[in-house]
């Protein structure tokens, strides 16, 4: 029985031309920024992004925490949504690292409003940390794949602008808002300070992520990067991927939303448990299994005995991904051995 995994778009296996692109890599030491791959990598992630600047690092969570590190001093206070991969994934490392406050607000299907961010200021006030940064998650991971507009993020930008806050986007899935909502990523860049965004998702690539932003903060980011220890040496070989996964992952992102929606359209017509169609805007499915008098750690034990992996998001709801290595047959195949669970 092939197994059909539904975890997460991170277990992507780089394309064929990807692995060829390593072999080829022209290589230097990329910390002091000898390394062709690499600064193609960042040029060309800055003119997608219509941004001054951009820089490599290995991971998402990196991305954010030096993206926080450089927004934010120690002390100051961070406005994010109550379940932002940040506050909810990253170990905790905008207060253990980076010394910041998270001040939450809870989403419509983890999207915020200006009127929620002037709500959440304090103001000046010998008993309130600074409020510094406003920390916005596109696409949406716990709200299951959600998608802000540009102009509901400009409208947030602005709003904590006036109050003399950054704004920072995780945007590790942001192509993924991109292609669903049919606009570039640019769209997303015109107001905010920063966007992390993942190459290693459903764009494919083995490892990395990247930030842009201006060039005085990429400059404040280059150099905490090399504090924590993300300053790598020849890591074209990690970068060549990433030009292709940015050059040519792009377009076929559309094929996983289509089968995520294919998926819960028919996990929704089983008729067995809740599935939240709302939500299912980009490439993730949410379902709640409590009708099955089931938490989801059961529910996924037993659909993994069934060859399908998926992952448990806690309490009764569990999540699956589709990526490129989902194809619509899968899809059908999964509905079946679901509907067949005993
Ligand atoms: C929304 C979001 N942000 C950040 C990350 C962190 O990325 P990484 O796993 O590369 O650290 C993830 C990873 O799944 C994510 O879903």
């Amino acid at each position: 029985m092939r197994t059909i995994d539904l975890r997460s778009d991170t277990v992507t296996l780089p394309t064929k031309e990807m692995m060829l692109s390593m072999m080829d890599a022209e290589l230097g030491d990329d910390v002091s920024r000898e390394d062709p791959t690499v600064n193609r990598l960042e040029e060309l992630s800055a003119k997608c992004f219509g941004t001054e600047a951009a820089l490599f690092t290995p991971s998402g969570t990196q991305s954010n925490l030096i993206s926080v590190m450089v927004h934010c001093r120690r002390g100051d206070e961070m406005i994010v949504e109550s379940e932002a991969h940040i506050y909810y994934y990253e170990v905790g490392g905008m207060s253990a690292v980076a010394g910041v406050i998270p001040r939450l607000i809870r989403g419509n299907l983890g999207v915020f409003t200006p009127e929620q961010v002037i709500d959440a200021v304090r103001g000046d006030d010998m008993h309130f940390p600074p409020s510094k940064l406003v920390e916005i998650e596109n696409t949406h991971n716990r709200a299951g794949g959600t998608v802000w507009t540009p102009k509901e993020v400009s409208a947030v930008s602005i709003c904590a602008h006036d109050l003399g806050m950054k704004v920072h986007i995780d945007g590790a899935r942001i192509f993924n808002a991109a292609v669903a909502l049919d606009v570039g990523v640019k769209e997303y860049a015109k107001n905010v300070d920063s966007i992390s965004f993942c190459l290693s998702k459903g764009l494919s690539a083995p490892v990395g992520s990247i930030i842009v932003g201006d060039k005085e903060f990429i400059e404040k980011a280059r150099k905490t990067r090399k504090m924590l220890g993300g300053g790598m040496r020849q890591a074209g070989v990690i970068a060549a991927p990433g030009i292709v996964a940015l050059t040519k992952m792009v377009g076929r992102l559309k094929e996983d939303h289509d089968n995520a929606r294919k998926l819960a359209i028919g996990l929704k017509s089983l008729g067995t448990f809740d599935v939240e169609m709302r939500t299912v805007q980009t490439n993730i499915v949410l379902i709640d299994v409590s009708p099955l008098d089931m938490n989801s750690e059961q529910f996924v034990e037993k659909l993994k005995r069934s060859g399908i992996l998926a992952a448990d998001f806690g309490g009764c709801i569990v999540r699956f991904v589709t990526h490129r290595g989902i194809t619509s047959k899968d899809i059908d195949e999964t509905i079946g051995r679901i509907e067949r669970l005993k």
